[in-house]
């Protein structure tokens, strides 16, 4: 890792506090990296006027990975949509081709009562979810308008086609091979065109991977079976937006939105390395957001970018036993600040 670049976009709300928690405990580590810091979202538009100001992208693509905080700011939601904070990782994902998203969701010993769920149904818990980040009805035409009678309207294009289906797949084999050799693939087949074409070029796919067991499940079940029963999914292959919703989901199982780390990849395994949460306004500021997701969001970087597994099972040690000494944060139940979260890792490792 000496000498490797990363590039820290910590963004708004909650983005830089995290961020600079999963900093130190990098800086602890002392892995010879070198960090530049840019602006992103709101803090690109408001230093630039744009939410991905051109030089935070040059250095995003320069850079050996990429470290980002979250995007978001109330104060700029009646902006256009090209200035909305939230272009600015979509931007990112497009622009670095970072279309498979990893976002693990595993349980911590001694979070149970954290979880919504009862502790032997959270206990089983062990999963990722490969979340296709490129596409769908998040990239496809849309715009609003008027109907011909006169009535306001808006629409957003659902699409795929199935080079992109095919790569994303290939990510969910290969990342079932890695773990129990299950994958779910999550569609709504039985009502969209896009997710047919999706499970046609899953099951092609498949052939490739014989030594996996593969199952389809339909999108409103799979909400269901994820709290009725998170224990039977190992590797879960999905779109854009099911990813989305089902990640923030599972998060909640295993105790909380800010446990949760993401490895968003290209093809080349450059990556981009995000907590799934967000800004989170309502806390912004208060020195009351788990760092946890941003500092396993950095473990993830070591492993997939890095090549440093070792540092990366360090951190996720180190989580792991600042949890087990009882210290949380708010959101886990406890009364820690961020800061002291931070410590906590830092004294684990
Ligand atoms: P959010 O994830 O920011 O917050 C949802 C809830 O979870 C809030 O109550 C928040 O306080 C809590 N939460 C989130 N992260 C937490 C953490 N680390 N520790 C403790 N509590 C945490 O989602 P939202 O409120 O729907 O969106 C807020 C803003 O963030 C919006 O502008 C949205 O577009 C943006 N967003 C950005 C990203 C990203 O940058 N990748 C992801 C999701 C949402
Ligand atoms: C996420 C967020 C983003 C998404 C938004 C902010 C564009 O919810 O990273 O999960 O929908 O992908
Ligand atoms: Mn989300």
């Amino acid at each position: 890792t000496y000498g490797k670049l990363i590039a820290i976009l910590p963004g708004d709300g909650i983005g830089p506090e995290v961020t600079s928690e999963a900093r130190r405990v990098l800086d602890a580590l002392d892995l010879g990296l070198t960090f530049e810091e840019a602006p992103v979202g709101g803090a690109g538009y408001r230093a630039s006027g744009r939410p991905l100001p051109e030089a935070t992208l040059d250095l995003a693509k320069r850079a050996d990975a990429v470290l980002f905080g979250a995007v978001g700011d109330p104060e700029f939601d009646s902006l256009e949509r090209a200035l909305r904070p939230e272009q600015a990782i979509l931007g990112l994902r497009k622009n670095l081709t970072t279309f498979a998203n990893l976002r693990p969701a595993k349980m911590f010993a001694g979070l149970e009562d954290a979880s919504t769920l009862k502790p032997e149904v959270a206990n089983a818990i062990d999963l990722v979810i490969v979340r296709e980040l490129n596409g769908d009805v998040y990239f496809g035409a849309k715009g609003r308008g008027t109907t011909e009678g006169g009535l306001r309207e808006g629409h957003d294009l659902m699409r795929y086609d199935e080079s992109e289906v095919r790569r994303i797949a290939h990510v969910g084999f290969q990342t079932a091979a890695k773990r129990r050799g299950k994958l779910c693939s999550v569609d709504k087949a039985n009502v969209l065109e896009t997710s047919q074409l999706w499970r046609d070029v899953v099951i092609e796919v498949a052939a490739d991977y014989p030594q996996i067991e593969l199952t389809h499940m339909y999108v409103d079940n799979a909400a269901m079976q994820l709290v009725r029963n998170p224990g039977a999914f190992d590797t879960i292959v999905t779109g854009n937006l099911f990813g989305d919703i089902l990640s923030d989901q599972a998060s909640m199982c295993v105790g909380s939105i800010g446990m949760l780390p993401s490895a968003s990849l290209d093809a080349q395994g450059k990556g981009l390395y995000e907590p799934i949460h967000g800004s989170a306004p309502d806390i912004a500021g208060q020195g009351k957001a788990n760092p946890c997701a941003a500092i396993l969001s950095a473990a993830m970087m070591l492993r997939h970018s890095l090549g440093d597994g070792v540092a990366a099972d360090r951190i996720e040690a180190a989580v792991s036993k600042a949890l087990a000494t009882g210290v949380r944060t708010p959101d886990l139940g406890g009364t820690a600040t961020t800061r002291a979260m931070g410590d906590a890792v830092l004294a684990g490792l």
